[in-house]
Formats: C-alpha cells, sequence, structure tokens
C-alpha cells in the first residue's frame, strides 16, 4: 500500500540523490524526540530558528537595505551577516573576499577589481554600487556598514547570526566588533534578548571573539560534520554546529545529537532541503529564501521561533545557560 510517508520518503530519496539514497533514515533512539504518528521522522523538541541568509539573498540583492527591507516583512527569527573590515577599520557587511561578484568595482575602480575587501576604505566601499548586478530596480543599493542592519533587526525584535568573515583577512576584526557592540546601547538590548549569536568557519576567532563577548552564544560552521572526538571538543565551549545541508546524512546527525549542540544547516533553498532539515528535527535553518522557509515550516505544522517570545537569555544553548548562572 502506497501511505503518504512512503511517498514522503520516495520523494525525499528522489530529490535528495545519491548521497540520501544509502541513508537510513530511522532516528536514532537516544534523540529521545517524539515521533511523529506513524512517521520514521523526528521533530525537534524546540521551535525552529529561520534565519535569512545574507539578509535574503534569494530575493533582493544581498546584504543591502533592500534585502533587509524585504525580509522584515516575513519576520525570520534571525538575519545572517557577514562582516569584514575595511582598510581604515570600519566593519562593513560583505561576504566575499573582494567585490567582483556582487558590485560594479570594476566600474568605479578598474584597476582594482580584484583587489581584497580590505584594501578599500569606508568611504571607497561607499562608492561602490551593490545592487545593479542583481537587477537594475536595485541600482545605488550600498554595502552597509555593521552598524546599519540594527536599523532592520533591533526595532522588529529579528535576531542576528553575525558572521566572523575571513578573518585572517581582517585582523582586530573581533575587537572591531566588541567595540561596537560597546558604544551602541541597541547591540546591548540584542544581547539582553538573546538575538546575538557569533558564528565562523574560523574556530579561532570564535573563541577570540568569545572572550571579548562571553554572554554571546557561538555557532562553529564547517562545510561536514566532524568525527565525535572533534565534536567533544567543540561541545565544551560553542552552542551550536552548522553545516552544509548537502553533506548530512543521518550519521552525521547522530553524531551532532549525541552532543549538547544544536544544529544548523546552511545554505538550504530547495524546498526538498528545507523539508529534509525539518523532518529531521534541524534547530536551525540558514536560507535565502526566508519566506519560503516559514512557509514549508508552516507545512510541516512546526513551531517558529519568534525572537520576542522564546529567546531570552539562558534558553538558547548550554553556554548561554551557564552564563547566566
Ligand atoms: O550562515 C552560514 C553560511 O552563511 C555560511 O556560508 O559562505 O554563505 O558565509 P557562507
Ligand atoms: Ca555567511
Amino acid at each position: 500500500m502506497i501511505t503518504a510517508t512512503s511517498l514522503f520518503v520516495a520523494a525525499i530519496l528522489g530529490i535528495a540523490g545519491v548521497a540520501r539514497a544509502n541513508d537510513n533514515p530511522t532516528p536514532p533512539s537516544h534523540m529521545g524526540r517524539p515521533v511523529l504518528g506513524e512517521s520514521i521522522y523526528t521533530q525537534s523538541p524546540r521551535p525552529l530558528v529561520s534565519v535569512a541568509h545574507r539578509g535574503g539573498a534569494g530575493v533582493a540583492p544581498e546584504q543591502t537595505a533592500a534585502a533587509y527591507a524585504k525580509s522584515v516583512k516575513v519576520h525570520p527569527t534571525c538575519f545572517e551577516a557577514d562582516v569584514q573590515l575595511t582598510s581604515d577599520g570600519v566593519p562593513i557587511l560583505v561576504h566575499d573576499r573582494t567585490f567582483a561578484r556582487t558590485t560594479n568595482v570594476e566600474t568605479v575602480f578598474p584597476d582594482r577589481a580584484h583587489d581584497k575587501v580590505g584594501t578599500f576604505t569606508y568611504k571607497e566601499v561607499r562608492k561602490l554600487d551593490a545592487g545593479s548586478w542583481f537587477g537594475k530596480k536595485y541600482a545605488g543599493q550600498r554595502i552597509p556598514a555593521l552598524s546599519d542592519i540594527l536599523d532592520y533587526v533591533y526595532p522588529h525584535d529579528i535576531g542576528l547570526f553575525l558572521e566572523l568573515k575571513n578573518p585572517d583577512l581582517s585582523p582586530g576584526l573581533e575587537k572591531t566588533v566588541a567595540h561596537q557592540m560597546a558604544v551602541d546601547s541597541r547591540w546591548q538590548g540584542m544581547v539582553a534578548t538573546g538575538r546575538l549569536t557569533f558564528l565562523s568557519f574560523d574556530a579561532a576567532s570564535l573563541r577570540r571573539m568569545s572572550v571579548l563577548r562571553p554572554e554571546v552564544p557561538l555557532l562553529w560552521l564547517n562545510p561536514t560534520v566532524p568525527s565525535s572526538a572533534e565534536l567533544k571538543k567543540l561541545d565544551g565551549w560553542a552552542d551550536k554546529f552548522g553545516t552544509d545541508y548537502r553533506n548530512l546524512d543521518t550519521a552525521g546527525l547522530k553524531r551532532v545529537r549525541s552532543t549538547n549542540l544544536t544544529l544548523a544547516t546552511y545554505t538550504v533553498d530547495t524546498t526538498e532541503g528545507m523539508d529534509w532539515s525539518l523532518k529531521h528535527g534541524v534547530d536551525t535553518i540558514i536560507s535565502d529564501y526566508p519566506a519560503t522557509l516559514l512557509e514549508r515550516a508552516k507545512t510541516e505544522t512546526l513551531p517558529v521561533m519568534t525572537t520576542k517570545r522564546v529567546l531570552p537569555p539562558g534558553t538558547d544553548g548550554p553556554r548561554a545557560a551557564s552564563a547566566q548562572k
């Protein structure tokens, strides 16, 4: 008999491809999570943390006011942003190591199109058009300074996943971010309501940040799930682990679930990927399409975390909890 569950499994296996075809999707019993009816999948005991990647890079030029304005209306739990430093030490929100892909740098500074982000002053960065590459109607969008994103997240009860990006190219990045937080009280508001998380692929950078701002939860990113031994080491100082969902299988899920770390997947832009993460109880899903993600969560009848309601300090991971004691 063809059941809804078997159809769903067939769809997942068909769309998610060979990597998933050999997986045994039976949830590890030690997860202790409720099973949804006859489903072989599990539901997270925590509401979903939905994250608009680069402010919602699928619907407007990434990390611009246009993207933030659109995503605010959708109200994901958090925005995600990448922070790097200009040559004069201003933290700006940009992902790549150069401005070539996402701006008109080639027109404005023809000889410097492939120069590193950190070789431009803030004044020079503000001359770049960060919107036209995405669509004519976005002409004139600028690369924001770090503090600019607060205008969108702070008054709207949205959280921020702030990624310390390419810290090797931005010496002093952590100190600069910490300083910004000290001089603008809105950051304290973000921290006090549990709405700020630091993330990075660079564990050393996260640790430096943690010394400066120990009250902010940490998420370590890695494209694959490391060994149990590595995860165990991480478990002592980070709160969350984030990985590329395309590399995640049930063995990886099981390894993460055997720790206290909460699990994030990036960058989940297909509905199949969203459904897979939702069905497997992933705590945090990072997507360029926050509206679609929230729709899928609704379809799965999973509650979505709102920062206003569920993220007081101490509720989001073992490290945050111990900081409260
Ligand atoms: O939020 C995690 C994700 O942003 C990591 O990848 O390359 O988009 O910064 P990337
Ligand atoms: Ca990022």
